[in-house]
């Protein structure tokens, strides 16, 4: 008898407990780390972190080239490295005009890979420092590397990422050091076809004094500026002969196209882009079909 009372007693309380541990079982469920399918997605993403790395590549243009950039879009589109995840974007400054708005916001929606930085559009006005101290801010996840290039340069994604695996993930400078016949990354700059910094030196140059102070001139100088006083950027690798200007078009920064490339920059002309493309047999892997005759 008294034990029935107390189990009798006992059961708001058993139910309280067994409510409070309903709850934090579905809270639990709920939780997106320990659904079954965002689990193997989490894993997935430990099992990259420690084989692949990741690089972003913005490419600093301007709104209105929607050519470029969908000719770009091509060109970077058909490329993959097996041994990084590389996201290219298109990096302009604010909208200026209301065709802008709509045609923007098409791409944006359909290629999501637009950045439009708090800036007016500007060569030596400081784009560049405003590119590098935005992107901890409004990147959902850090990258291990952080490229600035030109919207006239070739870039091969595949030998690109070859030439980073063996290179330090922080502190590094990499790219194509001027003046053209140096070989001494350490003095100088790299050129502003296309270079690329660790993810500390973006957030250092978001957090220090000395780059928001000195943003006037010309951007790729500027950066080595930066480093240099900030006593920044031990590791350097000027990535020649790699990487060069198109044959003919800057004197000793150019040389002529060679297999092993990483970059090719002013391309200012169809039949630069069409030698390019056609030098490194971008098509050939095209497949036969009754559709098309080519
Ligand atoms: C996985 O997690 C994300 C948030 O990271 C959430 O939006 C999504 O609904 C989750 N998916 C499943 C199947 O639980
Ligand atoms: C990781 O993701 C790939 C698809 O990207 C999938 O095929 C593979 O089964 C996943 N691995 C694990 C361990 O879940
Ligand atoms: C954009 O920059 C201007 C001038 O630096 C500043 O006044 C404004 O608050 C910024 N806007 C946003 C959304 O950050
Ligand atoms: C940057 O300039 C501001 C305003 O002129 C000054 O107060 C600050 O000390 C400077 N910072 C550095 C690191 O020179
Ligand atoms: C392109 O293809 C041709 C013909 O197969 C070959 O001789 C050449 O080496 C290839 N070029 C490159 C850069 O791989």
């Amino acid at each position: 008898m008294l034990q029935r009372h107390l189990a009798l007693a006992t059961l708001p309380y058993l139910s309280i407990i067994l409510y409070v541990f309903f709850i934090l079982f579905s809270v639990r469920i709920k939780s997106p780390l320990l659904s079954p399918s965002n689990t193997t997605i989490a894993l997935n993403k430990t099992h990259r972190l420690h084989h692949r790395f990741t690089l972003l590549i913005g490419i600093l243009t301007r709104a209105d080239l929607y050519d470029r950039r969908h000719f770009l879009r091509l060109v970077y589109g058909i490329q993959s490295s097996p041994i990084a995840d590389i996201d290219v974007k298109f990096v302009f400054c604010s909208l200026t005009k209301p065709e802008q708005r709509v045609l923007v916001a098409l791409e944006i929606m359909r290629f999501n890979d637009i950045i439009i930085l708090n800036c007016s559009e500007n060569m030596n006005n400081g784009k560049t420092y405003t590119y590098f101290s935005s992107l901890p801010r409004i990147v959902p996840s850090r990258y291990d590397y952080v490229m600035k290039a030109d919207d006239d340069v070739y870039i091969r994604l595949a030998p690109l990422a070859l030439s980073l695996k063996p290179l330090p993930r922080i502190d590094l400078y990499y790219g194509f050091v001027i003046p053209c016949t140096s070989l001494n990354p350490f003095v100088g700059y790299m050129s502003g076809m296309g270079f690329l910094l660790s993810w500390d030196l973006v957030e250092w140059i978001g957090n220090s004094g000395i780059p928001v102070n000195d943003t006037f001139g010309p951007e790729d100088k500027l950066v080595g500026k930066w480093l240099n006083m900030g006593n920044k950027a031990k590791n350097r690798f000027s990535n020649k002969p790699a990487m060069y200007d198109y044959p003919g078009t800057n004197g000793r920064c150019s040389h002529e196209l060679i297999p092993d490339t990483v970059a090719v920059h002013r391309l200012k002309r169809w039949d630069h882009w069409f030698n390019v493309l056609n030098f490194f047999n971008v098509t050939e892997e095209l497949k036969h079909s009754k559709l098309y005759n080519v």
